[in-house]
């Protein structure tokens, strides 16, 4: 049995996602971590919220909560969301959690014990009335370029002119609007990346099975000079890991935090120690996940992100990692996505475009996103979600393909047989041309799937279901049923096995339509087919299923028409 760790971005505080950050990683990881445990493998699957930064502060601010509070009310929001499209975490944890805070206090120390951080004297803008030191987009004044008034200290929105916050004319801050501000001299941590360029090239070099979206990243950012430039991990911050050397203090260091860069992929770690407290394990079943020196060397660890994520992944978390000097899991595969945009534009949280998840569950059961995300991940270029697109996909492959052919095998049983597996009749050339063709298709399905090759997956899968539905359609079973019952009945009991069959290689694509198809056939347990001829008649003669209710319903002209009007504007 293969170990596999499995990681998800973890999405920000911040608000609900919309379907583009949904399938960038969450579900394509979900799609992955579902097929292996189908396999038979042993599987650790993690996701957190990235709970730091000023982001997070902003939100919480304009929701009118401390941060604190804001984030657990937030992370709860977002594991019922994941639970409703059924992201199957082992854990959904938080980077806030006690275990990060120690997590990262501890791997920062460890980096400055090998000479890997150095302090840096900054000059900050000061406010005497709020007390702190204000990061730029907390500063607020009128842009000298446009005149705009209301101009942070980063960038002018008006006139995208990019600022640094002494530009700005009447500068104040955006916390308090007090003009009592000042210019002072404070020290920061940076991390010696450009110290660790060689070890991380060697690492990115021997990768040589990445896919290209990831590697062009990592080498443009490593060749480029820019991407492995030192880097801030401290920031002048309430809300956040405060900065420690492990457990001592960080003297100059006091009321800083680090940055949410820094600790959030730390959580992907710490989330396992968070998952062993949630279910009463000790440190050795967490660590034997991701300390090579305590069982972990035979783990395959694969992380899911979108494009905007893989410099983090692939220098900065790896240069934390290698730099400790522990003996920590690495990333052995990196599978990263392009955008998803919609319908003419880009998604946008910030500006409320596009379907965001809690509003696409509200108008249809998960699986239907499912199916059309992951045949359409944006995997060799951008992809663009349609609503005319949706409706076909859905129509076509779900509905017209899987859906129908298990209504009409089960009600054409029912009626000219019974509501069990009919006996009788012997396969011919057909059947065997069919196991044949299926036996390709599932190897091609499995290869796509180890590969993780999405698109190419549902495709194959798609194209299981077609084979089903052409032969059904060829031996006509409702007209040899006249001259040859015996013929027939053999004929439908090869299809009634292949519901089954469909159902347990579609699970991890549309878990909920499997797990109903196997309630029909009334086998739970069925478990991965070592190979179609047996999975072809694993239901015996005489074994009870039941029609099942509708599995996938279709999409009308005018509910689609509708969803397009609805979600045609920003959410408010
Ligand atoms: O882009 C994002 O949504 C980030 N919150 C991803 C962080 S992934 C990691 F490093 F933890
Ligand atoms: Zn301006």
């Amino acid at each position: 049995m293969a170990r596999h760790l499995i990681t998800s971005a973890i999405p920000y505080i911040n608000g609900i996602k919309h379907l583009g950050n949904l399938v960038g990683s969450q579900l394509p990881a979900d799609l992955y971590a579902r097929y292996q445990r189908a396999r038979g493998n042993e599987v650790m699957f993690l996701c957190a919220t990235d709970e730091h930064g000023t982001p997070a502060e902003l939100a919480a601010a304009k929701a009118g909560k401390p941060v604190a509070e804001y984030c657990k009310d937030m992370h709860a929001v977002q594991s019922e969301i994941a639970k409703g499209f059924r992201l199957s975490f082992d854990h959904f944890g938080r980077s806030s959690s006690p275990q990060n805070h120690k997590l990262t206090q501890h791997l920062a120390g460890r980096l400055a014990d090998a000479g890997l951080i150095r302090e840096v004297s900054e000059k900050q803008v000061y406010s005497h009335a709020d007390k702190r030191f204000l990061p730029d987009r907390y500063i607020e004044g009128t842009c000298p370029n446009c005149g705009y008034d209301k101009a942070r200290g980063d960038q002018c929105e008006n006139c995208t002119k990019q600022l640094d916050p002494t530009d700005l004319i009447d500068p104040r801050s955006a916390i308090s609007g007090s003009t009592d501000l000042e210019v002072r001299e404070t020290k920061h941590l940076y991390l010696r990346q450009s110290d660790m360029r060689g070890k991380l090239q060697d690492w990115i070099d021997s990768k040589t099975d990445w896919p290209i979206l990831t590697t062009s990243i990592a080498k443009k950012w490593l060749n480029d000079g820019d991407g492995l430039q030192d880097r801030g991990i401290t920031r002048d911050l309430d809300w956040g890991i405060p900065v420690k050397k492990g457990e001592e203090d960080w003297p100059g260091m006091e009321g800083k935090v680090f940055y949410v860069w820094f600790d959030a992929p730390i959580e992907y770690i710490a989330c396992a120690g968070e998952w062993a407290e949630a279910h009463g394990k000790t440190d050795a079943d967490w660590e034997r996940w991701w300390r090579t020196d305590r069982g972990a060397d035979d783990v395959r660890y694969t992380q899911f992100m979108g494009k905007d994520n893989v410099p983090f992944h692939t220098l900065s978390f790896p240069a934390t990692i290698l730099g400790s000097g522990e003996d920590w899991k690495l990333v052995d595969y990196i599978k990263s996505f392009n955008y998803l945009n919609y319908d003419g534009g880009q998604f946008s949280t910030s500006q409320g475009r596009g379907v965001f998840m809690d509003q696409a569950l509200a108008i249809l059961p998960a699986d239907y996103w499912r199916w059309w995300l992951l045949s359409h991940a944006p995997e060799s270029s951008d992809s663009e979600f349609t609503w005319e697109n949706f409706q076909g996909s859905v129509n076509k492959d779900l509905a017209d393909v899987l859906g129908n052919f298990a209504s009409r095998v089960t009600k054409f049983c029912r009626s000219k047989f019974s509501e069990e597996v009919p006996a009788n009749g012997t396969p011919g050339d057909r059947e065997t041309r069919l196991i044949a063709d299926l036996e390709k298709g599932l190897r091609e399905y499995e290869a796509h799937m180890n590969a993780i090759e999405v698109r190419k997956s549902a495709a194959a899968l798609r194209g299981l279901w077609v084979l089903g539905n052409e032969y059904l359609q060829d031996v006509a079973p409702w007209t040899t049923f006249k001259e040859d019952p015996d013929a027939a009945a053999m004929q439908i009991r090869i299809a009634l096995n292949l519901i089954r069959f469909y159902a347990v290689i579609s699970s991890p694509f549309i878990p909920d339509a499997s797990a109903q198809l196997l309630t029909a056939m009334k086998d739970e347990e069925a478990t991965w087919p070592a190979d179609v001829a047996s999975a072809i008649t694993a239901l015996p003669v005489g074994h009870a299923f039941l029609v099942p209710e509708v599995t996938f319903r279709k999409i009308s002209d005018e509910e689609r028409a509708g969803w397009q009007e609805q979600f045609s504007g920003v959410r408010t």
